[in-house]
């Protein structure tokens, strides 16, 4: 019988880190669903990466600063029954200066990225994973959390509030063939 293609779902796949994680995962013959505000960089690296590996990719242009967001993504994946076998929690901000200098919705809206979206992004994936036991979860920090402060010490925060370790119900391996 054949084995069921995995599909990694890659939050922040816009641009930078996360693009670089996508196109590893789709080279190594994952699905994918990419994540991120701008549907229009999604779409235009969707069709690049489909022409380059074809791969199936699925796009979901979604704010995930917002509360809710997370969940309402997830019910989008079930209604389309879309299993996550690799969750890359990656998208990410950081705010310049000194916490009571920010301006409280940015704090909020950051927090809301940084930590409540990647812990939800993950209570959403795990009993799935756990289920067909398989899968990996990747959460993406900076060094910047271990530092005691300085001019980025809003992002240090942010850094070391989720820093918490990987979680995956079989390893903490990375990137791995389907
Ligand atoms: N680059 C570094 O040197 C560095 C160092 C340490 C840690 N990091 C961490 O690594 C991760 C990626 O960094 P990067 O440099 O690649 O960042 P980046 O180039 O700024 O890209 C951030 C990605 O996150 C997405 N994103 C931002 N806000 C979002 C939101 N509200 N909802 C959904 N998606 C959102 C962006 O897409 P849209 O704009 O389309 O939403 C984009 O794809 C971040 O968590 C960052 O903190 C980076």
């Amino acid at each position: 019988m054949e084995r069921k293609r995995s599909t990694a779902l890659v939050t922040g796949a816009s641009r930078g880190i996360g693009r670089e994680f996508a196109r590893l995962l789709a080279a190594n013959g994952h699905g994918l669903v990419l994540v991120g505000r701008d549907a229009a960089a999604l779409d235009e690296f969707a069709r690049q990466l489909s022409r380059e590996y074809g791969t199936t990719i699925r796009c979901e242009a979604i704010d995930l600063s917002v509360p809710g967001a997370p969940q309402q993504l997830w019910s989008r994946l079930e209604s389309a029954s879309i299993e996550v076998d690799t969750l890359v929690n990656n998208a990410g901000s950081g705010l310049y200066g000194n916490v009571q200098d920010q301006d409280p919705t940015a704090l909020e809206r950051m927090l809301q990225l940084n930590v409540i979206a990647l812990a939800a992004l993950t209570r959403l994936a795990l009993p799935g994973m756990i289920s067909r036991r398989r899968g990996h979860i990747l959460n993406v920090g900076s060094l910047v959390g271990y530092q005691p402060g300085g001019p980025r010490r809003t992002t240090a925060a942010r850094h070391s509030s989720n820093r918490f370790p990987a979680v995956s119900p079989r390893s903490s391996k990375g990137v791995e063939s389907p």
